[in-house]
């Protein structure tokens, strides 16, 4: 099968033909395809080495984004997320982005920052002029030892960085150690050089090692995302109810605003990390340090704003840009244990960790584009409140065809209740 993401009608399929269908499209196995088709694909054992004191799993849906078009190349997005509308909102914008070729995305090294803290130095400064005198023969007894077999694969510690703080215990050094981290997410790799290195800081400085720990604010390791939908392309899918230049107006507003206020900014970024959390949670990275890493890097100007920027073309299209730090890997972690995310990671088909974090970004704008369109035209509610009434549809009783009728009812009636679903649902027999 052709690596088709635009599936015509993917949506209406039944779960069973969609697994088929992406089982082609990336080649899986028929037990791949089973892990995720079955329920509790994580057995108790692979669970119980995860985390301490295992009593069970739980589990979440997993959708799959249709339509990403991202550097020329087709992806069907693995998405692991409990809210409504998300897989859809994300699938129709990346819909609506291939009418001018999709999205581009690039990214830098992957080099995480690993912070060793240094306190009692008496001379901060002379101390830090001392550390980067030595900065080189440091790098390469970290590459020489290179405790966490990063070098073989191309990375390793690239730069060494250091910042004399002001703090309210007083003033302290604080060396920063750059290391590319390839295909890792790399807190384990970090944290373990600056373990390693951290004597050797002491003696030059004079000073004691405290804390040495990876930093959430992976600004060196960024994705960027940009595409542009054009006005005509918008005001079509509107079905004529907007007009398109209206819409690229309205998103422009909408995002001036979270751009200039800090609570709007907050909901804004939310949208955005509806699809970059969904992807790395089926891809089982740790989705905690992602926020981490995204909400800081929206303060790095001094205040708190957007993840995204929209702007217009020549033509008057809308163009968005996005640009997020992707402390994310394909190896070390979970993401070569889970079984389900083993395979989201085959679906995919993602060759790197920076191939990932540039899917990520691309799908964090195609969501936060979503999200604005609707906000700017039609509100979001619409869609939301068809998605829950087909929940309270079936909560009713309703079944196969049955429940988009019972659920389109109650949305023009804008009644959505199952005392009402249940009235509609007996007419019908
Ligand atoms: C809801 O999960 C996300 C939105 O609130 C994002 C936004 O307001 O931009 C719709």
């Amino acid at each position: 099968m052709e690596r088709k993401s635009d599936i015509s009608g993917f949506h209406e399929l039944s779960p069973k033909r969609r697994l088929e269908l992406v089982k082609a499209f990336a080649g899986l196995t028929s037990e791949e395809a089973k892990a995720l088709e079955k329920t509790g694909a994580l057995d108790g054992k692979t669970a119980d080495m995860m985390i301490e004191n295992v009593i069970g799993t739980t589990e979440l849906p997993l959708g799959i984004a249709t339509n990403f078009l991202i550097n020329g190349k087709d992806y069907l997005i693995p998405m692991v997320i409990e809210e409504p509308s998300v897989v859809a909102a994300a699938s129709y914008a990346a819909k609506l982005a291939r009418a001018s070729g999709g999205f581009t995305a690039s990214s830098t090294d992957p080099v995480m920052i690993g912070q060793i803290q240094l306190v009692n130095v008496k001379g901060p400064e002379k101390a830090a002029r001392d550390i980067l005198a030595k900065k080189q023969d440091i790098i390469t007894y970290a590459n020489t030892v290179d405790p966490c077999v990063l070098v073989k694969f191309g990375g390793g510690l690239k730069d060494i960085e250091v910042r004399v703080l002001a703090t309210p215990a007083g003033r302290m050094v604080i060396v920063h150690l750059l290391v590319d981290c390839r295909d890792a997410m790399g807190a384990n790799a970090v944290n373990t050089l600056a373990e390693t290195l951290a004597p050797m800081f002491e003696d030059i400085s004079g000073g004691k090692a405290r804390l040495r720990i990876i930093s959430n604010l992976a600004d060196r390791r960024i994705a960027r995302a940009k595409t542009v939908w054009k006005k005509d392309v918008l005001e079509q899918a509107s079905k004529g109810q907007f007009n398109g230049e209206d819409i690229v107006n309205g998103i422009i507003e909408a995002w001036a605003f979270a751009f200039s206020d800090p609570y709007r900014a907050a909901t804004h970024n939310k949208g955005v990390m509806n699809g970059v959390d969904a992807v790395v949670m089926a891809t089982g990275n740790d989705w905690r340090a992602v926020e981490a890493g995204a909400h800081a890097y929206a303060s790095m100007r001094g205040r708190y704003t957007t993840l995204t920027k929209y702007s217009k073309d020549k033509d008057g299209n809308l163009i968005g840009e996005i640009e997020i730090p992707t402390a994310i890997g394909l190896v070390g972690g979970v993401t070569r244990t889970h079984p389900v995310a083993k395979v989201a990671v085959k679906i995919l088909g993602v060759k790197s960790a920076n191939e990932l974090g540039e899917v990520m970004a691309s799908v964090g704008l195609a969501q936060n584009f979503a999200a604005l369109r609707a906000l700017a035209t039609e509100g979001i509610q619409k869609g939301h409140m068809r998605l829950h009434a087909r929940n309270i549809a079936v909560m009713a009783g309703a079944t196969g065809k049955d429940i988009d009728t019972v659920a389109a009812k109650m949305v023009e009636e804008k009644k959505i209740r199952v005392d009402r679903a249940k009235e509609i649902l007996e007419k019908l027999k």
